[in-house]
């Protein structure tokens, strides 16, 4: 039995805090794509955990595994494994052999094509973690994985083509300076170092036979997404989007397991109430001013990973329809319900005016979308409420106002909504249906 999680709009939805209450009752969770580009936030009581590579599992002591389709910095992930130790958690987390590493260089290629591309406004606003040149290299067949680093002179041998390939590439092509950053002699001796860590903590799996042979002795399983569905390359809003697939699709390639076991279990996309974006591109239902203002500093609306505030705009259903479509919700979950409240009437793009239009769905370009104006609907506000009493007391305990508008989103996606958000912490939650149990 699966879970797969997944963002259902520009990341940012509440990803983490979702697969943190819901593996109360699993035993293993999976990170399918990204990387450290991702930060997902768990808050139990006072603590709080930013994650970027420990699958979210890992708070409540419940196995992690890195899939192939992660891109992995292996210094990310030790750091981050140490940060929780010195906590109090000893995070069990497996790397796929076949994921693809980050290394140095791949950061500053991140950051030089990212200038090189902002005059013409091409720049996606990456997180600067070297996730697209990564993703490169891997689809150009020269990439470094996880089982190259367990054997040294093979990984040396790579390792030298791939940074002949990127140096040329940063100073022919960009005219940077080539420093530290692609001196193969140190990251050699860098990477040795976390392949022999990885060997000794005995990291490296098969994780798809791994993760199939646990389901099949019936594990139940989270596929923990990262990113959303505008972020995907395939199906966000090219070329402002991450370089993999956020969809569920991608939860059993990126995992190695049949597509069956992700299309039998449950698909549940996370929303945010409202938008949050922290790169580039259009926006159609974005919100500026004071009032723009005031809801970035209610819902703590900064990125996880870059601390750059983030834009804000109204719930967009056209992006909402498009995301159910790709990902097949089986249900969905509404984050944020009480960042709204007392903010006056909330507004919903129910429609795009698209060249004399009414349109329901995403146009097909970014360029195009960049043309439409939303139509919006307005729906009576709900005021501050004690959302611990409200979530302990269930869905019907919610403000009425609030209720209708959660039920037509999960109308117009056609899914039950089986848990809200009423704040950050686990306690916040309104949780209407156990997870594996419906
Ligand atoms: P993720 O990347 O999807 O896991 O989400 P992030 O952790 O990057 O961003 C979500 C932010 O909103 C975090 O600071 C969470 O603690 C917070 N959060 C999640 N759900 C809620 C909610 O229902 N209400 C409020 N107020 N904050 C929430
Ligand atoms: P989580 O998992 C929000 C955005 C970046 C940029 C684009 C490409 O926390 O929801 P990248 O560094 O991936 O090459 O950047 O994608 N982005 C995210 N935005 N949440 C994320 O992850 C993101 N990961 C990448 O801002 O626009
Ligand atoms: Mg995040």
């Amino acid at each position: 039995m699966s879970i797969t999680i997944v963002g259902s709009q520009l990341g940012d939805e509440g990803k983490g805090r979702i697969v943190d209450i819901f593996c109360d009752e699993a035993d293993i969770v999976v990170r399918y794509q990204g990387g450290d580009n991702a930060g997902h936030t768990v808050v139990i009581g006072d603590e709080k955990y930013q994650l970027s590579l420990v699958p979210s599992g890992a708070i409540s002591g419940k196995i992690g595994i890195l899939g192939n389709g992660c891109v992995v910095n292996p210094k990310t992930l030790f750091d981050e494994i140490d940060g929780l130790r010195k906590r109090g958690i000893d995070p069990k987390v497996y790397v796929s052999q076949r994921a693809h590493i980050i290394f140095p260089f791949h950061k500053i290629v991140d950051n030089l094509e990212e200038v090189a591309k902002k005059e013409m406004k091409l720049d996606a606003g990456t997180t600067g973690r070297g996730i697209g040149p990564t993703y490169e290299d891997k689809a150009g067949r020269r990439g470094i994985r996880v089982g190259d680093l367990l054997d040294e002179e093979l990984f040396l041998e790579k390792l030298e083509y791939l940074v002949q390939k990127r140096s040329k590439i940063a100073s022919d092509v960009f005219g940077s300076v080539v420093d530290e950053a692609f001196d193969v002699e140190a990251i050699y001796r860098e990477y040795c170092a976390y392949g022999k860590r990885i060997k000794n903590e005995d990291m490296a799996i098969v994780a798809g036979e791994f993760i199939t042979k646990e389901i099949k002795s019936g594990a139940k399983v989270i596929f923990e997404g990262a990113q959303g569905t505008s972020l995907d390359i395939d199906h966000g809003i090219y070329p402002h989007v991450t370089s993999s697939n956020s969809s569920s699709g991608y939860a059993a390639t990126g995992s190695g397991v049949s597509p069956r076991i992700i299309g039998n279990g449950e698909i549940i996309g996370i929303v945010k109430a409202y938008l949050s974006r922290v790169g580039t591109g259009p926006l159609p239902t974005e919100l500026e001013g004071e009032f723009a203002d005031d809801l970035r500093e209610r819902g703590g609306e900064y990125g996880t990973v870059t601390g750059r505030p983030r834009r804000v705009g109204w719930l967009d259903m056209p992006m909402l329809r498009h995301a159910a479509r790709v990902n097949g919700f089986t249900g969905i979950v509404i984050n944020h319900i009480d960042v709204l409240a007392g903010m006056g009437d909330i507004k919903v793009a129910e429609s795009y005016e698209f060249r004399g239009e009414s349109i329901r769905t995403l146009p097909p370009t970014t360029e195009l979308w960049g043309e439409c104006q939303a139509e919006y609907i307005t729906f009576p506000g709900w005021p501050e409420c004690d959302w611990r009493d409200i979530a302990e007391n269930g869905y019907e305990a919610l403000p009425k106002t609030a209720q209708d508008y959660m039920d037509y989103v999960a109308k117009e996606v056609d899914a039950d909504i089986i848990a809200v958000g009423v704040g950050p912490s686990r306690s916040e939650t309104v949780l209407r249906r156990r997870p594996f149990n419906w």
